[in-house]
């Protein structure tokens, strides 16, 4: 069995943009929770869709469409086997806040009524925010929040009373992109049901992380982005159980997704399609398929299980270091590849700039999750996101960066 070591270095081989430097110096990555990168397989996947099979797909009679067609829909097979559904039960969306739009659109305003609870969190990302409140106002409906904890964690005493109130659906992230914290979908989909809800799961920083079963989860829906699982960007997925996606009216309207239309009116097509106006990212979707064959190929526990060795190096090191601020659970083991933090005294985009002039990429600000912001009454945070192709030596290059920041601004 190979070492954690010599594994990365082999995965590191396959994404050409460590060929680059940042700043002179070798391209340190942390900012996979932004965007990932991408292995050549997945570039040449691309680039071979468009050199050997460009065409529209479900439309063409020719040989060339129809083999593009099979590439689209072989590609949504593969990726509906990722997160253990069937493939008619994966729409193809642009990312996850597309998917989760999706719901709120077609499902909220079928099924939404005046004086109706929705159920969401506190640290939540916009995109699984704002989607609730506009249709919330435009309902009557009421937009309640999951409390979180000091240490990053949901509130169990504030989930009982949110579910308690009688929501019509629980909507809720897997993974927080600004603390790192993972929720038990499993058990949170259990018990809205138990409450009478649907659950929909914001997957946007779980799939790339870990295996995931929506089957096993037990979740009505689950939205992902491709181009934080190593996919491309502008492609990503939705995954809803297939007899409340039959149910459920158009999203976007127009070509494809229509069975037949007449002056006065149109029928609708069949689940997925239904779904997928338009032409459709067809380079995308086979890239993503390239990028969910290159991380079974690694393995999804082996992604878990080195993310959280990093996670359980690195989390130790910054909560000693003094004038560090982390935020999220302290436990590794509640937490995904992301950790989130301040130097005191300083401002986070400062502490990006000169993570930059030591060639490590890293992401300030809000990071669309301001309600997490305001609840630790700060403006903003710096944050490291790990991924596959990080080693563990990164850590003390990282390390030695905050020290940097502190010698800089003389503060810690
Ligand atoms: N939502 C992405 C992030 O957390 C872009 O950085």
């Amino acid at each position: 069995m190979l070492s954690d070591q010599l594994v990365v270095e082999r995965i590191r081989r396959d994404f050409p943009i460590f060929s680059r430097l940042e700043n002179g110096k070798p391209l340190i990555y942390l900012d996979s929770a932004a965007t990932s990168q991408r292995p050549i397989q997945v570039i040449n996947a691309v680039v071979e869709f468009y050199e050997k099979i460009n065409s529209n797909v479900h439309r063409g009679l020719y040989t060339m469409s129809e083999e593009a067609t099979e590439a689209y829909e072989a590609a949504r097979a593969n990726v509906s086997s990722f997160v253990g559904c069937k493939p008619e039960e994966l729409v193809f969306t642009r990312n996850a806040t597309e998917a989760l739009n999706l719901v709120a659109f077609s499902w909220g305003r079928a099924n939404i009524k005046q004086g109706d609870t929705i159920l969401i969190t506190q640290m939540e990302h916009h995109s699984n925010i704002i989607p609730w409140q506009i249709l919330s106002a435009e309902k009557k409906a009421h937009l309640e929040y999951i409390r979180i904890t000091d240490d990053g964690l949901l509130d169990p005493v504030s989930v009982e009373e949110g579910l308690g109130k009688g929501p019509k659906i629980v909507a809720i992230t897997q993974a927080s992109n600004v603390l790192g914290t993972i929720n038990d979908v499993k058990a949170i989909a259990k018990k809205a049901h138990e409450a009478g809800a649907i659950c929909l799961v914001d997957g946007a920083q779980s799939v790339p992380h870990m295996p995931i079963n929506v089957k096993e989860i037990g979740c009505d829906f689950l939205a992902f982005s491709g181009h934080k699982m190593l996919g491309p960007m502008g492609i990503g997925g939705l995954y809803g159980e297939f007899d409340l996606l039959d149910s459920m009216p158009p999203f976007l309207t127009g070509g494809e997704m229509i069975k037949e239309v007449n002056l006065e009116g149109a029928s609708w097509n069949d689940v997925p399609y239904k779904f997928e106006a338009g032409t459709p990212n067809v380079e995308g979707a086979i890239g993503l398929s390239a990028a969910v064959n290159y991380l079974k190929g690694i393995g999804m526990g082996w992604v878990r299980s080195h993310e959280r060795e990093l996670i359980a190096r690195a989390l130790p090191l910054m909560l000693d270091e003094n004038g560090v601020k982390v935020y999220g659970p302290t436990n590794p083991e509640q937490r995904g590849g992301v950790i989130s933090f301040n130097v005191e005294g300083v401002h986070a985009h400062d502490v990006a700039e000169i993570f930059d002039s030591e060639g490590i990429t890293i992401r300030s600000g809000h990071h669309c999750a301001m309600p997490i912001m305001n609840k630790f009454g700060i403006p903003a945070t710096a944050r490291v996101s790990f991924y596959v192709y990080n080693y563990g030596d990164e850590i003390n290059v990282l390390m030695n960066a905050i020290k940097k920041v502190k010698r800089v601004f003389s503060v810690g």
